[in-house]
């Protein structure tokens, strides 16, 4: 592709959860449409990898190891994006985590982790990109969303319950900043073959699952689309039926 092509060419991504699964697929495929891509997850080995493929291809990467449930980590992960590439377009918020299990097996501490990152995580995220955004008065924010928050499946209801928070605060978001210039999606998944099934051996099959690079190419049309138009919710599922 040259220059011309990419469609991201000058533009700058924060993806959080990039170290592998959803979030790395996400930010290789924004890197190849020519974003400067920063890569934000706990596991720096992970985020390094991610970031040498993506020099290699060419393409800007830079790793800001950030737990987006540290507050300050979060808003140190923005500064130094800003810092180093300029500008911040797109923030895409993949960082999550999943664990199942009835209602009545389970305690509010096996709840908390996922509140603090699935919900809280992406609330703090958005915060702390909108300024810029508002100052640019232009960004996309893509939060990632799940159909457990739409299919009632039972042993999933803490997990159903932050992907729920997810969509609801990212449609008010999208009021409050519609006017500055700034888009807010969500992407509602079926289930996709990431490490996140490997804690969960009696899943589905994984081989009918979606791939992280199916999510990517989805990810990829909505935030490129011309200013003027915002796809806002968008579903993407396994075309074979499960989940
Ligand atoms: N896979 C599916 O079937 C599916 C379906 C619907 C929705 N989703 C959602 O898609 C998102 C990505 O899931 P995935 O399947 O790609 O999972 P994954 O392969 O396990 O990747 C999760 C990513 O989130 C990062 N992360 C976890 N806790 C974090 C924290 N406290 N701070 C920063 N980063 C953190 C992980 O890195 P570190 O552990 O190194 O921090 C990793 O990079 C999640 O929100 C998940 O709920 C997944």
């Amino acid at each position: 592709m040259t220059a011309a092509e990419r469609a991201l060419e000058g533009q700058v991504a924060l993806v959080t959860g990039a170290g592998r699964g959803i979030g790395r697929a996400i930010a290789l495929a924004l890197a190849a449409q020519g974003a400067a891509v920063a890569l934000a997850a706990r596991t720096r080995q992970q985020l390094a990898e991610v970031a040498a493929e993506i020099r290699e291809h060419g393409g800007r990467a830079l790793a800001v190891p950030t737990d987006v449930t540290q507050d300050a980590a979060v808003e140190a992960a923005v500064e130094q994006t800003i810092a180093e590439f300029g500008r911040l377009d797109v923030l895409v918020t993949a960082a999550g985590t999943a664990s199942f299990g009835p209602v009545t097996g389970t305690k509010p501490d096996d709840w908390d982790t996922m509140l603090a990152v699935n919900l809280r995580g992406v609330m703090v995220c958005c915060r702390a990109v909108l300024p810029v955004m508002v100052h640019q008065r232009r960004g996309t924010i893509l939060n990632v969303s799940s159909v457990a928050a739409q299919r009632f499946i039972p042993g999933s209801a803490a997990y159903a319950a932050t992907k729920a928070g997810v969509v609801v605060w990212s449609r008010v978001l999208r009021e409050e900043v519609r006017a500055e210039g700034v888009r807010v999606g969500v992407l509602v998944l079926g289930a996709v073959d990431t490490p996140l099934w490997d804690a969960v051996p009696q899943g589905p099959d994984r081989s009918r699952m979606l791939r992280p690079e199916d999510v990517a190419r989805a990810a990829v049309l909505m935030v490129t689309l011309p200013p003027g138009a915002a796809l806002e919710d968008l579903t993407l599922l396994p075309a074979g039926g499960i989940l």
